[in-house]
């Protein structure tokens, strides 16, 4: 019970990595607000969770990130509901597929404000309440934040900017003893991946057997496998560890 009695939200909590988080959360004893732009998702996500534990707290909030306010109606809610804040994993987060050459203002925009500004925002709204329980945070980046590729530049620029923000961050907040860590997945299998390629014909079950060229492992991540590093980084266990940047990617090389 690495984290009980504590209260952390969890963006993007609908989704593959962090509907793994809330559950290793729960798990560990943690109060769980859960946010996602999916309301239909989310309602399930939390079924299955509360089916599993009975005994979860938990609270889902269905709100965009890309819209400023919601990062203050998800600590109002939060403090109101469970009175603290211990944690904040952002992680909520989309992809484009434009070249540079291609990108439009409009793709730029929306990237940047979903999986970069509202990293931003959430921190900045909840660091008051982070800063009385000597709390922290962590971003969920991606390895393509510092491993290079074609195509999916506006996505990689914004997971750059989140390494940043950590590290920023982290020098702002140490005064105040709050721990701000970033997380690097590389290849994740989550429902995301398994609906792209559905539409490619290929299964699950190929996506599991098949060779990646591009990691040492040669294969794809469980959500799980990101979640537990997530869940370390916000424990005590992690507790002299702060601007950090934990590759999750199973060696990635690209
Ligand atoms: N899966 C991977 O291979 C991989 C690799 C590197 C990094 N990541 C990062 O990990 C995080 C989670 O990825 P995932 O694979 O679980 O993706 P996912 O698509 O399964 O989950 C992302 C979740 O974010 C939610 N979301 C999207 N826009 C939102 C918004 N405006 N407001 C609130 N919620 C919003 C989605 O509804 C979804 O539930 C993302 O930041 C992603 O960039 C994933």
């Amino acid at each position: 019970m690495r984290l009980a009695g504590k209260t952390a939200i969890i963006t993007g909590a609908a989704g593959g990595i962090g509907a793994a988080t809330v559950r290793r959360f729960c798990e560990e004893g943690s109060q769980v607000v859960l946010v996602d732009i999916d309301a239909d998702a989310l309602k399930s996500v939390m079924a299955e969770i509360e089916r599993d534990h009975a005994k979860a707290q938990l609270k889902a909030l269905a709100l965009d990130m890309g819209v400023e306010d919601s990062s203050k109606a998800i600590v109002d809610a939060t403090l109101s509901q469970f009175g603290s804040i211990d944690i904040v994993v952002n992680n909520a987060g989309i992809r484009s597929y434009e070249a540079m050459i291609d990108a439009k203002a409009e793709t730029w925009q929306k990237i940047l404000s979903t999986n970069l500004l509202s990293y931003a925002f959430l921190s900045r709204e909840a660091l008051p309440a982070l800063r009385r329980s000597k709390g922290n945070i962590v971003n969920v980046s991606s390895t393509h934040a510092v491993n290079p590729r074609a195509g999916m530049g506006q996505y990689d620029v914004a997971k750059a900017g989140i390494l940043s923000l950590t590290r920023t961050l982290a020098f702002e907040e140490a005064p105040h003893q709050v721990r701000v860590n970033a997380v690097c997945p590389g290849l994740t299998l989550t429902p995301f991946h398994v609906r792209r390629f559905a539409s490619q014909g290929k299964s699950e079950q190929d996506l599991r057997a098949e060779k990646v060229d591009h990691n040492l492992q040669r294969r794809w991540a469980d959500p799980r496998e990101v979640a537990h590093p997530i869940l370390w980084l916000a424990s005590d266990e992690a507790s002299f560890v702060t601007a950090a940047t934990l590759m999750v990617d199973g060696g990635t090389r690209v």
